[in-house]
């Protein structure tokens, strides 16, 4: 039997949620075109959709919303927010950008030139796009422990980082203006990177003369890994590896709507003068004055107290302890998962478990709809849907190396109890899989097909028997 961990919070607010029957959610399912991101959130029972933004404040963040200073230049949680990012990543210059994917469109913008090549670990799907948008490769190179799936090795986040080498020896210093490393890996399980591996990547850029960045959104759980599962960093704080690593890179890029505990917000943070002052140029462009970026001074004080709540090291033994609880009852009902679990997510492996379904038909599409009407639990393909198609600079057909279904967990807003729920709703999907039929899209945007598409089911009958809920 799994072990659950205990909340090291208590809840003083609640927000009401309830099942819609299952006539309303094939109805709504119907008309969202099979794309769970076009039903209202009103319609969902647990949202597992995704873990940006979507966590619970601690009441000192609330506190701190009421201490926001709402100055156009200057404001005093400027000056906090400033002074808590580049302490923990050991920056010099700071820029607020209201989310994660306005940091990357301002840094691709100034650094990116048509024809270049950006490796990362594994781009996230906003990273690659804006990458593409700017005429450039985006290139994955996640280590080989990735697709051992007996492997419990921690770090299968990790750079190829020979890969990495040949990639450069291949096109050329020249054409790579920067090298970046996601931390946490979303993309593949939510999975750590070693400081080992982020020592090795800096010393690869050296030898290059490459700028390396940080996709930072998942930092701390990165950290907390780092702490439990890595020789030599078991007594250091979560703050003094979390500095550590910030002191391997360039920059940062991060969404705050994760690791920073806040429900908006993100920022670029950079130790050269020169890069900052062209970042700063675009960023008043297009989302405002540096001391705020298109964010509210209170939300500036929202991250400020976040990313340092985020530091919190029982807070990331329950965020990660949680995660390892649900992993462990879906795996009891029969549900094939990515394996360890990362710190943010369950990564359900969706080609195994409806092998039926050919990729080019959307097994984890199916999946996902099937939680949907079952249980009016909404969670994310990662597969053919949303990283197949044809790449709009090259023409190549993407196909993807994996099959997936993530359920992301939203900080400190779900109970192991709605987790229990799910884990039942799944042992039903279990028991009924070889009903589930496949997907075609009718429907497709040029960028980010999955959040707009619409798509029809393939013959057959709708999947699954009528759940009594
Ligand atoms: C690794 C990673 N990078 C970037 C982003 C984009 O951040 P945002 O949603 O704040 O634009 C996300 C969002 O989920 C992410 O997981």
């Amino acid at each position: 039997m799994a072990k659950r961990p205990i909340e090291p919070f208590r809840i003083k607010v609640t927000e009401p949620i309830s099942l819609p029957s299952r006539e309303e959610r094939d109805k709504c399912i119907n008309e969202a075109g099979y794309n769970v991101f076009r039903i209202k959130a009103k319609d969902i029972f647990v949202d597992l959709l995704t873990d940006s933004g979507t966590g619970a404040m601690s009441q000192k963040q609330w506190a701190g919303i009421m201490i926001g200073d709402e100055s156009y230049a200057g404001g005093r949680n400027w000056f906090h927010f400033e002074r808590t990012i580049k302490d923990i990543f050991q920056k010099n210059f700071v820029l607020p950008c209201h989310q994660g994917r306005v940091a990357e469109n301002i840094f691709f913008s100034t650094v990116l030139r048509k024809g270049d090549y950006v490796p990362n670990n594994t781009h996230f799907d906003t990273t690659r796009a804006n990458t593409m948008h700017k005429g450039g490769i985006a290139v994955d190179l996640p280590c080989a422990e990735l697709d051992d799936e007996k492997s419990d090795f921690p770090f299968k986040g990790n750079f190829d980082t020979d890969g990495l080498r040949a990639l450069i020896e291949k096109v050329g210093p020249d054409s790579i203006p920067v090298v970046i490393i996601t931390l946490t890996n979303n993309s593949a399980g939510g999975l750590p990177v070693s400081m080992a591996n982020i020592a090795e990547v800096r010393q690869i850029c050296d030898q290059y003369g490459l700028l390396l960045f940080f996709d930072a959104a998942r930092f701390a759980e990165n950290a907390y890994f780092i702490k439990k599962y890595e020789a030599g960093f078991e007594n250091s704080t979560i703050r003094e590896i979390a500095q550590r690593m910030g002191a391997y890179a360039d920059g940062v890029m991060m969404s705050a709507k994760k690791d920073g505990l806040a429900n908006m917000g993100g920022f670029l943070a950079v130790n050269d003068e020169k890069l900052a002052g062209r970042l700063k140029e675009l960023l008043i462009l297009i989302e405002g004055f540096p001391t705020y970026g298109g964010l509210n001074g209170r939300d500036l004080e929202a991250i400020a107290i976040g990313l340092e709540e985020a530091l919190e090291e029982d807070y990331l033994a329950y965020r990660t302890g949680q995660i390892r609880y649900f992993g462990e009852i879906l795996q009891e009902v029969g549900c094939p998962i990515i394996t360890p679990t990362g710190g943010h997510a369950i990564f359900i492996d969706a080609g195994r478990f409806l092998p039926h379904i050919e990729p080019v038909r959307f097994p984890g599409q199916s999946l996902t709809v099937e939680l949907y009407r079952r249980g009016g639990i909404r969670g994310v393909e990662i597969g053919s849907l949303m990283f197949g198609g044809v790449d709009p600079n090259t023409g190549d057909v993407l196909s993807p190396k994996r099959e997936m279904v993530r359920l992301a967990v939203p900080r400190r807003m779900y109970t192991c109890s709605h987790l229990e729920y799910v884990a039942d709703i799944m042992a039903e999907v279990v028991r009924d899989k070889d009903k589930l039929c496949g997907y075609e899209i009718i429907h497709e945007p040029t960028f980010l097909r999955h959040f707009t598409c619409t798509m029809k089911e393939l013959a057959g009958k709708p999947a699954g028997v009528v759940s009594e809920r």
